[in-house]
């Protein structure tokens, strides 16, 4: 079966549309510090309410522990919103209850409305299958269907992601649709040279798709964190670095697996070492085989790849026709351990085929540094969900609209 897109769902003119989004943006006291999901959810929402559709928008922020908790409201995302629809969008302070009711009573055909953190309902997460049915039941009550557009979320077996979908008509939207169109490029048939640039700080957490994507890409470059793990299954000291000593075995069996297939797997030749983990912290470039022969010694932290290895990156990005790049190269978020991550960007936007940067916190350092999204091939607003697709994983917010 093929995905179910808006068509299927015919006039929803005067319906009452439930639209899932993963508005889950980072927020600082209160200030959204990168609107990407808000702007890439834009396109469904105007559709919906061009084509008179009363539209209900719903979606997760953060960790909330089921219970409301003013520091995760979706207020200030409502406001966005609204500002970039140029239109009033009400907000109802609950999920489910009489704030939710008499705000999506109060919708005319075109308006909009934001409802509260659904993960303030502990309903939305349950593990427990009838509970998350019991949940997605009241939501189904709000509206007449469902249009599932929230792609970073569609790795979650949750309430408004899995099961409300069987209890309405629904489809997915045009950011799911659109993100599934780039991805697949990326599984069937890329363009060759196809390079995978991973970064961030665990390797724990790309174990699966560094496995899936070994028999499939041309060339694998590893910088973030998860670098000095490779270094140390090289027999590399890391002084004080990030270190997973239980992955050396598996990363180990990725060097050997590199090697037999003919994959190119790139490691950093030098590294920035600091002092200490802070944006002032005093720093220098060294070998990535003698980081504790730095001033630091044995304390010394790497925090980001150094300039040889950026230089390297950057040629191996340019060169390729298919890129798809997930994690920081090193601590973005200091402007002293950014070069990295900005090399990599800046080769990113230049390559003669499809670039893609694989959502999280590679989409956020991007925009962070000064980057435009349309200077990229498509930036994915799924983190975890895209590494999850390139896994080859089953993801339970697609096949539930059709996916396989
Ligand atoms: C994300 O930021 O990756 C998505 O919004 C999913 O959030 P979660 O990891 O809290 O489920």
């Amino acid at each position: 079966m093929a995905l179910r897109t808006l068509d299927s769902l015919g006039s929803l003119s005067g319906k009452r549309v439930i639209v899932r989004c993963d508005l889950n943006v980072p927020l600082r006291d209160g200030v959204i510090t990168d609107d990407g999901r808000v702007r890439a959810s834009l396109p469904t929402l105007k559709a919906l309410a061009d084509a008179g559709a009363r539209v209900i928008v719903c979606s997760h922020l953060g960790r909330p522990d089921g219970a409301p908790d003013p520091q995760y409201s979706l207020e200030p995302v409502a406001q966005r919103l609204s500002e970039l629809l140029t239109v009033p969008v009400a907000f109802a302070t609950d999920t489910v209850g009489d704030s939710a009711r008499d705000t999506v009573a109060g919708l005319g055909d075109g308006e909009i409305a934001v409802l509260e953190n659904l993960r303030f309902n502990p309903g939305e997460t349950s593990k427990d299958d009838a509970t998350r049915e019991a949940f997605a039941a009241e939501l189904a009550e709000l509206g007449d269907a469902l249009v599932s557009d929230g792609f970073g979320v569609v790795h979650r077996k949750q309430a408004s992601v899995y099961d409300l979908a069987d209890l309405l008509p629904s489809a997915a939207g045009l950011l799911i649709a659109a993100e599934l169109d780039v991805l697949d490029r990326l599984t069937e048939n890329p363009q060759r040279p196809y390079t995978v640039v991973l970064g961030g700080s665990k390797v724990s957490d790309k174990l699966g798709v560094i496995s899936h994507l070994l028999p499939r890409v041309d060339r694998l470059l590893i910088g973030g964190g998860m670098l000095f793990t490779f270094l140390a299954a090289e027999g590399h000291a890391v002084a004080s670095s990030l270190l997973e000593k239980d992955q050396l075995e598996t990363v180990r069996g990725y060097i050997a697996e590199a090697k037999e297939r003919g994959v190119e797997l790139v490691l950093p030749t030098d590294v920035v070492v600091a002092s200490g983990f802070a944006a002032d912290a005093d720093h220098e470039t060294v070998a990535a085989d003698a980081i504790e022969q730095s001033s630091f010694g044995a304390s010394g932290i790497g925090l980001d790849i150094g300039p040889d290895t950026a230089a390297v990156f950057a040629q191996a990005v340019r060169e390729s026709k298919t890129v798809f790049w997930n994690g920081p190269m090193g601590v973005f978020e200091f402007p002293a351990f950014a070069a990295g991550t900005k090399a990599v960007a800046q080769a990113l936007t230049e390559v003669d085929g499809l670039g893609v940067v694989g959502g999280g916190d590679s989409a956020a350092a991007v925009r962070q540094l000064g980057f435009s999204d349309d200077q990229f091939g498509h930036i994915s607003t799924g983190g975890g969900a895209s590494l999850e697709f390139l896994e080859g994983k089953k993801l339970p917010g697609l096949t539930v609209l059709g996916w396989e």
